[in-house]
């Protein structure tokens, strides 16, 4: 028998060049898009107050791309990203704010801190704070979750709303790996572990290259699975008058067409996402 190791498939330049990049950036290129939440940011806050909000926070920011994206989207726009991770948000950053001008520069602050720091709660209040790509789930407990959303309430203006994004349906229940190509690469999100007595949710996202390798564990989160009823109520103890949940409409042909509609039910399907919207 050969002990010879099979030899790997050679890689395309484009696959190389994948492979070179940090983690920081295959996650963004997988799962970021900052300009589709923009809009949807805008739309419901118009939807609520018949104008454009211009300050908005971006909490769980990391590289403050949303943020980064808002000031260099409109004249006025400001934007403060908060996120415990330094790296993520004084370096990594740097890959957004490199191409923003002194004026949008200086309307965007990179705060390092945690989201329950009571500072912020007295910082310059948001019309808009978002809480995405799930980051909420970090709070385990419901004790967490109401000390998050209260003070993020106390942190808007009046008219104010916190976006939250979700996903849910029954595959999110199970452990399972989801693939996904992109240019060079395979982005693979991996529910590791889900507990139902506790709701302990571990999720990971790894990177696969065409030469047969993986990058393992880039990105761990120990979550807990939240449902949107338990989700609403947390929302509403914590003071907001509504949350409304969001759908993306779909054509005749069930595939998804980028625009978000209020939802009062929804079929049980296996694999959903929403936003949930709270004011007041
Ligand atoms: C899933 S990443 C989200 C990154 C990016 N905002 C996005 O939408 O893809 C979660 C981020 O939340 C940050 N984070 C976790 N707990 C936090 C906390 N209590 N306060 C502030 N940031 C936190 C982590 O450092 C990490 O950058």
């Amino acid at each position: 028998m050969s002990k010879r190791k099979p030899s790997r498939p050679a890689l395309t330049p484009r696959q190389r060049a994948a492979k070179r990049l940090p983690s920081d950036v295959l996650y963004e290129i997988s799962v970021q898009e900052p300009e589709p939440e923009l809009d949807f940011l805008q739309q419901v806050y118009r939807e609520r107050n018949g104008r454009l909000p211009q300050l908005i926070r971006e909490d769980f920011s990391g590289s403050a791309f949303n943020s980064a994206t808002w000031v260099a989207r409109r004249a006025g726009n400001t934007a403060i990203a908060v996120d415990l991770d330094k790296r993520a948000l004084l370096t990594h950053s740097k890959r957004h704010t490199a191409s923003l001008t002194p004026e949008q520069r200086t309307n965007l602050r990179l705060v390092h801190a945690n989201v329950l720091d009571e500072s912020l709660v007295k910082a310059a209040k948001s019309q808009v704070i978002l809480a995405l790509n799930f980051s909420y789930w970090i709070f385990r407990t419901r004790v967490q979750l109401l000390d998050y959303c209260r003070k993020a309430r106390a942190a808007l203006q009046p008219g104010g709303v916190l976006i939250m994004d979700f996903f849910g349906g029954s595959d999110a229940l199970v452990e399972l790996e989801e693939r996904k190509r992109r240019p060079g690469f395979t982005y693979v999100w991996e529910q590791q572990r889900y507990n139902p007595i506790t709701g302990d949710y571990r999720c990971a996202i790894h990177f696969d290259f065409a030469d047969g390798t993986r990058r393992r564990n880039c990105f761990v989160y120990p979550w807990r699975l939240w449902t949107i009823p338990e989700l609403r109520d947390v929302l509403a103890d914590a003071g907001f008058a509504r949350t409304d949940v969001y759908l993306e409409k779909e054509d005749r042909k069930g595939n998804g067409t980028g625009k978000w509609a209020r939802t009062l039910s929804a079929p049980a399907d296996r694999c959903f996402l929403a936003y949930l919207v709270s004011n007041g």
